[in-house]
């Protein structure tokens, strides 16, 4: 089985779910009230186990009973928390999530204990491959990325000025449109694959500026794209461990980021590695 570690964020979500999104000092009313664990990090662990993988998530929470509620997945499904320590010093990441008709979303994080998760609390070198975002301290997803010995994954979202280093040891890093122009050619300089991704236009992945491979999703009914690039994310690392082909990677992260999409919540809408399968199995 594939061993991966994810060093990242753990969340709850408390998604409204309107009939659209408001614009800049606009209410919108009528909307229906869901909570589901969340957080980058999370996610991607979740994502990376429901696809097959073996994983351990590293991170904080808080000392409160919000921690119980976002990580009772991640515990259900086998995730190993024993390096996601409670921390009295914060509460629980919390995400405000809107959510409007066809799944477009708008995020507001108040990260709270993940904020204390430091460099200092990274003991030992992260088994398997790594991945890691941009939701915990930078020196912390540095110091992770500076210790592994493995297949490193760096998912630059939200984008943030990032060492020059920690970007040029990834294997794998992956970014949206809007992250994309936020590091703009710096993206072309790295070593590594590059994979941009475009929602349901698809994705691309890249060496050197040069595409190398490219997918797009399966037609869905968007409901809900949260989680969906962290879906993505997983799915890539995971397929590219197991040596598939860049294309058929990308195939296969692009499915699953899309079967993601069709359902409401971040976790709860994780799909299993048959699932991911069958809607690929669907459109060839
Ligand atoms: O990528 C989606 C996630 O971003 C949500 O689950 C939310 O918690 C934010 O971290």
């Amino acid at each position: 089985m594939t061993r991966i570690t994810v060093v990242g964020s753990v969340n709850l979500d408390f998604v409204a779910t309107a009939p659209r999104l408001p614009a800049p000092g606009e209410t919108v009313t009528g909307a229906t009230l869901a909570r589901h664990p969340g957080g980058k990090g999370a996610n991607q662990a979740l994502a990376a186990r429901r696809l097959g993988a073996d994983v351990s998530l590293v991170g904080r929470v808080g000392a409160d009973a919000l921690a119980d509620e976002a990580l009772a997945l991640l515990r259900a499904e086998g995730v190993d928390l024993s390096q996601c320590a409670a921390d009295d010093r914060a509460p629980t990441g919390v995400a405000l999530i809107a959510v409007a008709a066809g799944g477009e979303n708008q995020i507001v994080v108040a990260p709270g204990a993940n904020m204390e998760c430091r460099p200092e609390n990274l003991t030992m070198a992260p088994q398997g491959a790594l991945i890691c975002q941009l939701e915990l301290p930078v020196e912390t997803v540095a110091r992770a990325v500076a210790l592994a010995e493995g297949f490193v994954c760096l998912n630059l979202a939200p984008a943030a000025p990032t060492p020059a280093e920690t970007l040029a040891r990834a294997d794998l890093i992956v970014v949206n449109e809007t992250e994309a122009a936020f590091y703009g050619e710096a993206l072309n300089a790295l070593p590594g694959l590059v994979a941009i991704t475009r929602g349901a236009k698809g994705a691309g992945l890249y060496r050197h500026g040069e595409l190398i491979a490219s997918a797009t999703p399966p037609p869905v009914q968007a409901v809900d794209t949260t989680g969906a690039g962290d879906t993505f994310v997983a799915a890539l690392t995971l397929a590219l461990l197991e040596g598939q082909a860049p294309d058929a990677a990308l195939a296969f992260a692009c499915a699953a980021g899309a079967v993601t999409a069709t359902r409401p919540g971040a976790q709860p809408s994780l799909p299993t590695r048959a699932e991911v399968e069958a809607r690929l199995e669907s459109v060839r």
